[in-house]
């Protein structure tokens, strides 16, 4: 028998819904402080397989979640490419931007095997120990990537990207086929090494005008789903186009994936009547909801639960859970949905 979370992405109508969380793994959860503790670096972290394993399952040991997602960071690909990455305590992540030619000519992606080899062995560790939760790989969608890699930081806009692909839509261009390139080719190696369902973020898809919208979101994830499914048909993809809105529907019948992703925002009945019936969707209480606990919590979860009973649903936040969360209500959450 598959897997809870693979049956439902693959369209069974399974009940109670699986559970995982976005950022699971994490700040909120004392054991995963302990492990951050012993290392020296956010990115050590992510390229230690015993360690980045371990905070992997935490939240599987402590609240029985249906899947485990690879601990590591959509900022990992830039990482592997050679821009230089590191977290700032409390400031997020710095990369040195790129802005012209030389910026992305400096980007080497034959780099690429021998740096993902760290991810890939915490993959084939994880798979080894997570009976029956499904293990979830992931990269960021091109955009949101090249949002950082432009940028150099986190921004609330980030207007140096949208520039970019404005002024000098070549050169967008280029850094954009790079992008879908080489995240084809991680997503792979990710499957190949024991990923059995793959999630792709694009947090900031939401920022783009409509036309945009299409060419830098819809289309590169459109070519990256053919590819992963040509490569591997039985693996499904779910995608995460962060404040979607209206193009939703659009995003789900052109890209082709199996699972989409609803944000805070969305309302799942209404995402419900926009997509295939067999698409599985997933989310999407409000991480603040979270944070809050009862009794907001449980009657918002109660809410989602009502309106998406009786179809493929993977309960799920609407973006990652804050790092102040307390983790017992991650627990009754999970009661909760466990108990539908
Ligand atoms: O548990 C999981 O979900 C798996 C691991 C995971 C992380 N980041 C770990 C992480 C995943 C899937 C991500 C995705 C990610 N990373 C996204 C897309 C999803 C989203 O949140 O929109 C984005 C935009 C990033 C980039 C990123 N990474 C930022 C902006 C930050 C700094 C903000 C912060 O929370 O500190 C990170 C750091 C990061 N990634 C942490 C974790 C656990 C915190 C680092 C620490 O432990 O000090």
């Amino acid at each position: 028998m598959a897997k809870r979370l693979l049956r439902t992405l693959a369209g069974e109508a399974v009940w109670p819904p699986p559970i995982w969380l976005m950022r699971q793994a994490g700040r909120y959860l004392p054991e995963y402080r302990a492990v951050r503790a012993g290392v020296p670096d956010f990115v050590s972290l992510c390229t230690t397989p015993a360690q980045a394993a371990e905070v992997t399952l935490q939240p599987l040991r402590r609240f029985g979640m249906d899947a485990a997602i690879l601990f590591s960071d959509i900022l990992i690909l830039p990482w592997a490419l050679g821009q230089g990455l590191r977290f700032a305590e409390g400031e997020g992540p710095v990369l040195p931007p790129i802005r012209d030619a030389a910026g992305l000519a400096a980007l080497d992606p034959g780099r690429l095997p021998q740096a993902i080899a760290a991810v890939l062995e915490t993959i084939e560790r994880v798979r080894a120990a997570v009976g029956e939760a499904a293990l979830i790989g992931f990269a960021g969608a091109p955009f949101t990537v090249a949002c950082y890699m432009v940028e150099g930081k986190g921004a609330k806009e980030f207007p140096a990207v949208r520039l970019l692909a404005w002024r000098d839509p070549a050169l967008f261009a280029r850094l954009m086929e790079l992008l879908t390139e080489t995240t084809i080719a991680y997503l792979s190696a990710q499957i190949a090494a024991g990923a059995e369902a793959v999630m792709l973020f694009d947090s900031w898809a939401g920022l783009l005008p409509p036309r945009q919208f299409r060419d830098f979101v819809i289309a590169p994830a459109a070519r990256i789903v053919a590819a992963l499914r040509t490569r591997h048909p039985q693996v499904p993809v779910i995608g995460f186009p962060r404040l979607a809105g209206l193009l939703l529907g659009e995003y789900a019948a052109r890209t082709g994936v199996q699972g989409l992703g609803l944000d805070t925002a969305a309302d799942p009945a209404r995402a419900r009547a926009m997509v295939p019936p067999a698409m599985a969707l997933q989310g999407n209480l409000d991480p603040l909801a979270l944070l809050a606990g009862n009794p907001a919590q449980a009657a918002e979860t109660a809410a989602i639960l009502a309106a998406m009973r009786g179809t493929p649903f993977v309960f799920n936040l609407g973006h990652g859970i804050l790092p102040e969360t307390p983790p017992d209500h991650v627990a009754s959450l999970v009661r909760q949905v466990q108990g539908a």
